[in-house]
């Protein structure tokens, strides 16, 4: 039989998509000359934020800004640990007006912000898992931004290549299930990465590609309950054998921007 998982509340950062929308690509996903049906996005988000808080968690949301369609994705805006924030500098030029808004937010609920000096997007690349940060890079944040984590938060990061523009995040390919373990693609990292979370997680949960593409691994656990796309069908099915609580919620209207579920959901970590 499996363990019973136990669940931490978590405390949220989220941005309603009012002004969501695709009209520039920066990922492969990004097709502006396809319709987005901002209702349907906005009825999406509003599940989320209900499952979050039906599950004891904490949400709380800053104002979006007109003219930041991406700014939804609050999970790039800052990785916050320890009560601490290392706030980002965006890569692309049409995201990086977001950082303002965040590092205003964050620093009004009494968290220091510093600002990264070079490009860092936040829990998009930034993973905490235990003790540790998993820290993606390849397309977004750099190796200088690891180096930057580590010294700000004095725990040990571990950098890992992506290879595959589709999962251009590290949160596209990778999340983490509890203090312990993580689910991801290997196929989305270099093979010396791969190797490398081999080592670091021999019990992880292996994604499949139509779970990765499903944006799957873009998911929330709070230790028990996992907040994941309704398409990854393999992945929920080994989520459940291994004892955690696969909660459903369809958020594929943000697949459009090369989003998902973390996408839009930042910790705040006291
Ligand atoms: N359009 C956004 C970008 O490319 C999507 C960000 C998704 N966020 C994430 N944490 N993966 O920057």
């Amino acid at each position: 039989m499996a363990v019973r998982r136990q669940s931490r509340p978590r405390r949220f950062l989220m941005c309603e998509p009012r002004h969501f929308d695709v009209s520039y690509a920066i990922n492969p996903w990004m097709h502006p000359d396809e319709e987005v049906d901002v209702r349907r996005a906005h009825r999406q988000w509003e599940s989320l934020v209900a499952s979050f808080r039906a599950h004891g968690h904490v949400v709380e949301t800053l104002p979006p800004a007109p003219g930041l369609p991406d700014m939804v994705f609050a999970a790039n805006a800052a990785l916050v640990l320890g009560g601490r924030a290392l706030g980002s500098v965006f890569h692309a030029p049409q995201r990086r007006g977001e950082s303002d808004y965040y590092e205003l937010w964050l620093k009004d609920a009494g968290i220091p912000v510093r600002r990264a000096r070079s490009v860092c997007e936040g829990e998009g690349d930034l993973v905490p898992v235990g003790g540790r940060v998993l820290a993606g890079t390849g397309f977004r944040t750099t190796p200088e931004a690891h180096r930057e984590a580590e010294e700000l938060f004095g725990v040990p990061v571990v950098g890992l290549r992506l290879v595959n523009p589709f999962f251009y995040h590290l949160d596209t390919a990778l999340f983490a299930l509890d203090d312990e373990n993580v689910a991801y693609y290997p196929d989305a990292f270099a093979p010396e990465s791969r190797q490398l979370l081999e080592r670091l997680f021999p019990h992880a949960v292996i994604a499949t590609l139509g779970d990765a593409l499903a944006f799957g691994l873009n998911s929330v656990s709070d230790g028990r309950h996992v907040f994941v796309a309704p398409g990854a069908i393999s992945l929920g099915e080994e989520l459940e054998r291994l004892g955690y609580v696969p909660v459903p919620v369809d958020l594929s209207e943000f697949r459009k921007a090369g989003g998902g579920i973390k996408c839009c959901t930042l910790e705040v970590r006291s």
